[in-house]
């Protein structure tokens, strides 16, 4: 397992090449099975969730092969319609085959899904929407089971606006006989590249971005070359790793209303920010302010993927922060380990209450999930003297040479094998 040992206190400039989103790439490699063509996803970030995405499309049988960090998934041959639990364990995106295996093959059997432990992530709202579509579904063992005569188009409403239920009804819809009319849909930007990438293959789904999306079934799909969007969850994360240690760094390609709040939070702490089209630079310089408050909301909300690197930034600043996590049960782990470091904060349920002291020192932290530990990794950039962040399995698995990138910008990390 690696490592990272980072000398804090160096500032941060240049200029970040961004990844193609996380969680833009995992849905479309379940996309792909929909159709027995070749299909290319280019710039596929190195990331471990989008190789055991392939690791899962091989088990059905389907061809994957990388050229550079272009993806060709060729799953013509692809002949299973079940998904041990080795690898759903893994990551929670395997949910997401429910719906292309039903498209497929009328049939799907997986094991629940893993991921992040931040919550109690239940799929109630994908099989209650499954179910709409005409699918039978039998729970047993830790594994789902899912059968269809044929999936027919129907009205459905989400209770809570789910980025992966809204993503799974689109790829369980888009052959299904008729039309289908999901209200209440999540409007976060990576469901409005699923779209794109389905209507590039032959489907008619419009009002992605919106809250309600009509998918129209069509009744074959073709192959596909896609460039995903850029992931903005990393570009926030290297703003606030700049916003923490000062200095000015900038990045291009993407859209300042995909983090729009982020950049108001941002300006809000004292950093500048430029906009000019897709490019997006940051200044930061002195001691900067807490947000008073920050609470995680479904897009275009502040997103709970940046909430731990926030607290983070507050955990230095002036003044203090309320922060209030409204999507996940438990995504206040990481605050033990930020504590080791002299932050000053206090959880109860769901409110993490932030005294910002002078600075950080160094010490010994576990990364115990994706955004806590790209939490720990920025807290650790900041702080006064040498960091270990321990276990980068889980940071690995949305950050593509994090180690390679903050170093291009002058940070001190090393990455070690143990
Ligand atoms: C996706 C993102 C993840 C992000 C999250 C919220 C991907 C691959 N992952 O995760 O990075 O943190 O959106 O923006 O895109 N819920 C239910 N029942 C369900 C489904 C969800 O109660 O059937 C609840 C969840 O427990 C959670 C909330 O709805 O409280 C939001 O979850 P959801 O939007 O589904 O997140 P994911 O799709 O898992």
């Amino acid at each position: 397992m690696d490592k990272f040992i980072i000398d804090g206190g160096r500032r941060l400039f240049g200029e970040v090449r961004l990844q193609s989103a996380k969680n833009s790439v995992l849905p479309l490699f379940a996309a792909s099975v929909l159709t027995e063509s070749k299909v290319t996803i280019l710039d596929t970030p190195e990331i471990s969730d989008a190789l055991c995405m392939a690791q899962i499309l091989r088990e059905l049988g389907a061809d994957v092969s990388f050229h550079g960090s272009n993806v060709v998934i060729d799953s013509a041959n692809a002949d299973s319609h079940e998904i041990s639990s080795t690898l759903t364990k893994e990551l929670r995106s395997s949910v997401f085959m429910l719906g292309s295996l039903l498209t497929r093959f009328h049939r799907a059997r997986i094991a629940y899904p893993g991921g992040c432990d931040i919550g109690l992530r239940p799929i109630d709202l994908h099989l209650n929407a499954l179910k709409r579509l005409g699918v039978d579904i039998i729970e047993r063992d830790g594994y789902i089971l899912c059968e269809c005569k044929e999936l027919r188009g129907a009205e459905i409403l989400l209770d809570f606006p789910s980025v992966g239920a809204t993503e799974n009804i689109l790829l369980a819809a888009v052959k299904a006989e008729g039309t289908t009319v999901l209200q209440g849909a999540a409007k976060e930007p990576e469901i409005v590249d699923l779209q794109n990438f389905l209507n590039q293959m032959g489907a008619k789904v419009q009002g992605a971005g919106t809250d309600v999306i009509v998918i129209e079934g069509v009744k074959k799909l073709g192959g596909v070359t896609f460039r995903p969007m850029k992931d903005r969850i990393e570009a926030g994360t290297f703003l606030i790793a700049a916003a923490i240690c000062g200095g000015e760094i900038e990045m291009n390609g993407i859209k300042s209303e995909n983090i729009g709040l982020l950049l108001h939070k941002l300006r809000e702490n004292g950093c500048k920010i430029h906009i000019k089209n897709d490019k997006i630079r940051l200044e930061s310089h002195g001691r900067l302010r807490c947000n008073r408050r920050i609470e995680t909301m479904p897009f275009p909300g502040f997103p709970t993927d940046l909430q731990a690197q926030t607290t983070a930034l507050n955990c230095t600043a002036e003044g203090g922060a309320l922060v209030v996590e409204n999507l996940f049960e438990t995504r206040f782990k990481y605050v033990p380990e930020l504590q080791k470091m002299g932050a000053d904060i206090e959880v109860k349920g769901r409110h993490a209450f932030v005294r910002g002291v002078p600075r950080l020192h160094g010490a010994t932290l576990v990364a115990g999930d994706l955004r806590g530990g790209a939490a720990l990794v920025l807290a650790a950039l900041g702080a006064e003297g040498v960091s270990e962040v321990l276990d980068l399995s889980h940071v690995d698995r949305g950050y593509s040479d994090l180690q390679k990138k903050l170093s291009n910008l002058g940070a001190k990390v090393k990455r070690v094998r143990i």
